[in-house]
Order: C-alpha cells, then structure tokens, then sequence
C-alpha cells in the first residue's frame, strides 16, 4: 500500500501501476494533509488489518551487507516490534533510543532537545498484528502529528520493541531535504558505476527472488536499452544464463 498526497498519488500510480510487472501488488491511498507517520495505520486500518507489517519511508535510504537478511529476519517475528537504529550527529532531528546496561531499547524520544543517544530510529519499521489496534490510541503530539515514535513506545512499554543497531558498515540517509536527496543520490551513482550493479532496483529484486522470468526481466529492459539503467537489466538477464563474470 503506497500512502501519499492526493496531489502525488496519480503520478506514483502512473509510475508503478499495480505492480503485476515485479510480481507484486500495488494499491494507493492518500494522506489528505501531513498529521504524522503513525496516520498510516489509520489510513490502511482496512489494508493490514490484524496481520504483522512493516512501514518503510518512502524518503529513507538504507544500505548495507546483511541487510536483506536482517530485514526478512524482522519480517518472520510475529510478536512485538522490531526497528532499526543507526548512529547520526545531529540526534535532534530524529526519533532517538536510548539503551540501558542490558543492551535493550530504555527510551525513544521524537526530535529531542537533550537527545540522550546518538542513535536514530531510521524509516522502517516492523509490527506485529497489533500496531493499527495501538495506532488507535495515539493522540496529536505538540506539533500536531501522530508520531510513529509514540507507536514504537507503546511497544517499549509493553517490552515489545527489539531495537537492531545497524553498525558502521550500514549507510542510512533520510533525503527528505534538497541537499540529503542530492547526497542519497550521489552515494548511489557513486556505488552502482563503481561495481557495475544496481542498488534496490526492482527489476533485478523481483528476477532474483523468483517473482519473474528471464522473460520478463527482458521485456522491461528493452524499452530502456538505450539507458544505462536498461543495460544493466540486459545484462543481469544474460548473465541468468551464464555464470558470473
Ligand atoms: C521521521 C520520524 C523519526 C525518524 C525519521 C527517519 O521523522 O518521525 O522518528 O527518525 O522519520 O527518517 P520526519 O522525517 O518525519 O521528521
């Protein structure tokens, strides 16, 4: 479920469809004006239901080795909540959590002012099947939102919330300004022409994990040959057939 402005929302279904193409299925809803993350459980109340899910920002970048492994380890946990945090210098402009002696989350704040870590909830997030039923409960905060950090709380409270650090060798960007979309997007050219492969293309995940055939991962890269992007395509699929160079 894609959950955007009513004004972006034909330009995202234009652009993904249903998403039959990657072996997925896409449907949209809107957010009509910016109340707060945890509004996405209201909004797809109906979508999720009781089942377990996970919320990813659609302007966060995560990137790193192990981290599809650590995500479908999140995915398969069916009581409480499992985050992500990584270190950042400026811990007022995020969701912050602080651990105790054990090791174990103590406290999440949204945006403090005397952070007391340096540690950062990024953009993805994993529920059990209670999160719309907590989603309920959780009023406005001083600037007017229902914050995810008030839902990742109420799974503290309850000592639900496993909080996985994602250590140096992860890199995270939240490119929801200008200049941080300018760098995600740098870091990521940087990367992909350096070692010649993509990073979270669709395309190559779903032919990777099975959801589609040579077949198809052909039929989406030949209107964009001309594109580097198209070749890379090209490529993975005629290395299908061949072993990696
Ligand atoms: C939101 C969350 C914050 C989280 C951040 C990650 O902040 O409220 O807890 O750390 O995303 O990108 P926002 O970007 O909405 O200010």
């Amino acid at each position: 479920l894609i959950i955007t402005t009513p004004h972006d929302l034909d330009s995202f279904r234009h652009l993904l469809g249903d998403g039959s193409g990657w072996g997925l299925s896409i449907s949209y809803a809107a957010q009509p004006s910016p109340d707060g993350l945890a509004q996405a459980f209201h909004i797809g109340a109906d979508f999720v239901g009781d089942n377990p899910s996970c919320l990813a920002l659609g302007d966060n970048l995560t990137y790193g080795h192990g981290l599809s492994q650590a995500l479908a380890k999140a995915g398969r946990t069916t009581a409480g909540a499992t985050v992500f945090a990584h270190r950042v210098e400026d811990p007022q402009r995020y969701g912050i959590v602080a651990f105790g002696p054990d090791g174990r989350a103590s406290s999440i704040e949204e945006k403090p002012q005397a952070p007391k870590s340096h540690w950062a909830v990024i953009g993805l997030y994993f529920y059990d099947g209670t999160a719309v039923e907590r989603a309920r409960l959780i009023k406005k905060s001083a600037r007017g939102e229902y914050e995810i950090t008030d839902l990742n709380a109420s799974y503290l409270r309850d000592g639900a919330l496993q909080v996985e650090r994602l250590g140096r060798g992860f890199a995270w960007f939240d490119a929801g300004t200008h200049a941080s979309l300018l760098e995600a997007g740098e870091f990521v050219r940087i990367l992909q022409t350096r070692q010649g492969q993509l990073i979270a293309s669709p395309e190559e995940i779903a032919f990777t994990l099975g959801w589609i055939s040579t077949d198809d991962l052909i039929r989406h890269a030949e209107p964009l040959e001309q594109t580097d992007y198209g070749k890379a395509l090209m490529l993975l699929a005629s290395e299908a057939a061949a072993p990696a160079k």
